[in-house]
């Protein structure tokens, strides 16, 4: 754990690099895979869609357990892992309008962060096990419930970083795209690692680009999935006559 409350006035704060490109590039894979799946997830004409971009969460989020432990230094867990009191005194700051101003991850938001790592984990696992027929409705059930867990979690995440831009007068979605936030000279990363998101980026598209091939070739248990689904799309119409 860190202390990684920063204290800066008008006259030191300067614009300084945050959030790496690696950070960077994965946060707003992630954000729009989230979204891609979530409006698949009901269609079975987008099935296909709805299950690549699952795999894309799973491997987002893989990179990013890794670049928690040796990235830069927002980036690395041990930077935004706090225990409960801080947790409580940030919250506490807050209330009485004088939020403590955090360089990296503030305290609750990061709470939020490890929240949606480990449901994009539990969604997408209970996901995976339901098309290769692992397991019985149980799995179904539960990647429905972690995934309608996940969308809460989202939108606690929003409204926190809504919040936290009001109170701090920063705009933090912003600096989720440019890198950049307000602070003291010296605090800031010295390399973006701008090489790493680009093989990240380069990695996913691979990854899109070869997938129906892929998929093709592989599982049985997938094959019969869609199978499945159309056997029971057939008993459906069956019984609506
Ligand atoms: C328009 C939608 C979104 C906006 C504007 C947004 C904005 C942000 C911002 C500003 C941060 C940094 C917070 C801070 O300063 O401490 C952040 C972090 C994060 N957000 Fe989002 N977010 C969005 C959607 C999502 C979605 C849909 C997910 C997950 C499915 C997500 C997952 C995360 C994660 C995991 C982090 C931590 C980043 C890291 O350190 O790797 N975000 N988001």
């Amino acid at each position: 754990m860190t202390d990684e409350v920063t204290h800066m006035n008008a006259t030191t704060a300067t614009k300084v690099r945050v959030w790496d490109v690696p950070t960077r590039v994965f946060h707003w894979l992630l954000a729009g895979a989230f979204l891609g799946a979530w409006l698949t997830g009901d269609s079975e004409r987008w099935r296909d869609i709805h299950v690549l971009l699952g795999y894309t969460m799973l491997g987002l989020i893989g990179f990013r357990l890794v670049w928690g432990l040796v990235g830069s230094r927002y980036a690395r867990f041990s930077a935004f892992l706090y225990g409960p009191g801080r947790v409580l005194r940030y919250l506490d700051s807050l209330r009485r309008g004088r939020p403590e101003h955090y360089l990296g991850h503030n305290p609750a938001g990061s709470l939020a962060i490890f929240a949606l790592l480990g449901l994009g984990i539990l969604t997408t696992a209970a996901g995976y096990a339901t098309y290769q027929e692992l397991g019985g409705d149980w799995l179904e059930e539960a990647h429905e419930l972690a995934a309608n867990a996940m969308l809460l979690m989202v939108a606690i995440h929003l409204l926190g970083v809504v919040v936290s831009s009001v109170l701090h007068r920063e705009n933090l979605a912003r600096a989720m795209v440019t890198g950049d936030k307000e602070g003291a000279s010296g605090d800031g990363i010295r390399r973006s690692h701008a090489w790493l998101g680009a093989v990240l980026l380069a990695a996913v598209a691979a990854f899109w680009y070869a997938y129906p091939q892929d998929r093709a070739a592989t599982g049985d248990g997938a094959a019969a999935w869609v199978d499945g689904q159309r056997h029971e799309g057939r008993h459906r119409h069956h019984d609506d006559d």
